[in-house]
């Protein structure tokens, strides 16, 4: 896998992965567009409550968890990150997140980063993460999450994470309430979320996208 660091529109960085022709995050923004899509409309309506269970498809760089630990306040959050194919230390430690990020605690990133995988690690008392390098469609768990990000590949570059199979296993980590964000806004992605008993939200997308979504469980 080659994977190539780029510079997106807002001045943070993204990887290219060369086989897939398909960046990380989007070029008009990386972070932007993570704390529109995850933190502004994900997390942020959850805060009030006093603990989280979060789970992320498509780990990838970590960003979205170092802007959750970042943003959670005083909010208990337990953030699991299923990802396949985890980057080298050699590649992330390139990434200008902290650096971007007014205000983030510095060494942050790298807690996040050398986490150990296949185990729970509290980087703070109200922050943990534990990574898995698994599949989202054959990791198995008995927890359900009160919300999910869900920051795949484009259905493009790889449509099996968008088929209804797929979805249905992450739906049914999902309790009554759970919500699941996306910055994909397909009307067939909206169609079969519907059909796996959610409630879904059109809402308007970040910078260069005209919609993302957001689906409840009923
Ligand atoms: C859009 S990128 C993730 C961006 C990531 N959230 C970040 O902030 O860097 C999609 C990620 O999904 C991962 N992935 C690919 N196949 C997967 C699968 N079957 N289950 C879970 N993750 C998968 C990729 O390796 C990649 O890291």
């Amino acid at each position: 896998m080659s994977l190539e660091l780029r510079e997106t529109q807002d001045g943070s960085h993204t990887l290219y992965i060369t086989e897939l022709d398909e960046h990380y995050h989007s070029y008009h923004g990386a972070i932007q567009e993570a704390l529109h899509v995850f933190i502004n409309n994900g997390l942020n309506p959850l805060l009030k409550s006093k603990q989280l269970n979060i789970l992320e498809v498509g780990w990838g760089t970590g960003l979205n968890s170092l802007l959750t630990c970042h943003y959670a306040n005083s909010t208990l959050v337990r953030y699991t990150g299923i990802e396949p194919f985890p980057i080298e230390k050699e590649c992330s430690s390139k990434l200008n997140y902290e650096s971007r990020l007014l205000g983030v605690q510095k060494g942050l990133y790298d807690q996040i980063i050398d986490a150990p995988w296949e185990v729970e690690t509290f980087i703070s008392p109200n922050f943990s993460i534990h990574k898995i390098k698994n599949f989202i469609q054959t990791w198995d768990t008995k927890l359900t999450f009160d919300l999910v990000y869900y920051d795949a590949f484009g259905p493009r570059a790889q449509a099996e994470m968008w088929e209804r199979d797929t979805l249905e296993k992450v739906i049914s980590k999902m309790h009554a309430g759970s919500i699941l964000v996306t910055y994909c806004a397909k009307g067939q992605l909206k169609r079969d979320l519907v059909t796996l008993n959610c409630r879904v939200e059109t809402l308007p997308g970040p910078p260069g996208k005209r919609e993302m979504i957001r689906a409840t469980k009923n």
